[in-house]
């Protein structure tokens, strides 16, 4: 996003440029500062749903989510403290627990960002229990499958679907630990009619929750670089 006042902020230290109406995430991504986060992905609107990226901002009461924050003039933000990561780690443990996270049989094992940002921040057991649901795994679509248990309800497919496919296939239904993705009225992804077929929502999605059917253990790897291209492509259309 761009268009607004030029202001300029510091980021752990560093005085950094932006645009007003960009994020905090995006101003740090610009200047090579690295910010962990989960539901967000550069292409899809920001949800600021798993909270993955949250930092300090001087005089804010508590952390705040980088993707969905906007920067102020003089703002002065940290992203790497030991509150903070005792945080993201206390809310990806949260997530693994409520699933079923078994890498070593999962088809993105090795290739999982869920994997990769639990490495990243040093959780290697559970230190609360592990909730083990039974949930239902949907086989019905002919190239796709849909594992439940893998999913952490960040959002990417239905946003996926809906801003740049169009086929609005994907929705969140109940809340809580109830909640779970389900396409169209909830009928099986299989006889989703809205759905084309496109593999969108399986390239995003950032666990093994959504795959390519066919794919053994640790064959697949997510291909979704192209999406900002996409994104822009069509805000250059809507422009015309
Ligand atoms: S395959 Fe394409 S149309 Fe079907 S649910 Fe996924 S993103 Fe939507
Ligand atoms: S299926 Fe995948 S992309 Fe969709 S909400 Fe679950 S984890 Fe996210
Ligand atoms: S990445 Fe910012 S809230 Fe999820």
């Amino acid at each position: 996003m761009s268009g607004g006042r030029v202001i300029t902020l510091q980021i752990d230290g560093r005085d950094c440029g932006a645009d007003e109406n960009q994020t905090i995430l995006e101003v740090a991504q610009e200047n090579g500062i690295f910010i962990p986060t989960l539901c967000h992905l550069n292409g899809l609107h920001p949800v600021g749903g798993c909270r993955i990226c949250m930092v300090e901002v001087e005089g804010a009461p508590r952390p705040l989510p980088a993707c969905v924050t906007h920067p102020a003039e003089g703002m002065r933000v940290t992203t790497d403290t030991p509150e903070l990561r005792r945080r993201r780690r206390l809310i990806l443990e949260l997530m693994l627990a409520e699933g079923n996270h078994v890498c070593a049989v999962c088809v993105v094992n090795g290739h999982c960002e869920l994997q990769e940002l639990a490495l990243q921040l040093g959780v290697d057991h559970l230190e609360i229990p592990a909730l083990y649901p039974r949930r239902e795994v949907d086989a019905s679509h002919p190239r796709f499958g849909l594992d439940r248990n893998r999913c952490v309800l960040c959002t990417r497919c239905v946003r996926v679907c809906g801003e740049i496919e169009g086929a609005h296939t994907w929705d969140v239904m109940g809340r809580g630990l109830k909640a779970a993705i389900i396409s169209d009225l909830n009928q099986p992804w299989g006889e989703a009619e809205s759905c084309t077929a496109c593999g969108k929502c399986v390239q995003v999605c950032p666990t093994g929750a959504l795959f390519e059917k066919g794919k053994a253990t640790g064959e697949m790897v997510k291909r979704h670089l192209h999406l900002p291209l996409l994104t822009a492509m069509r805000k250059e259309e809507e422009e015309r």
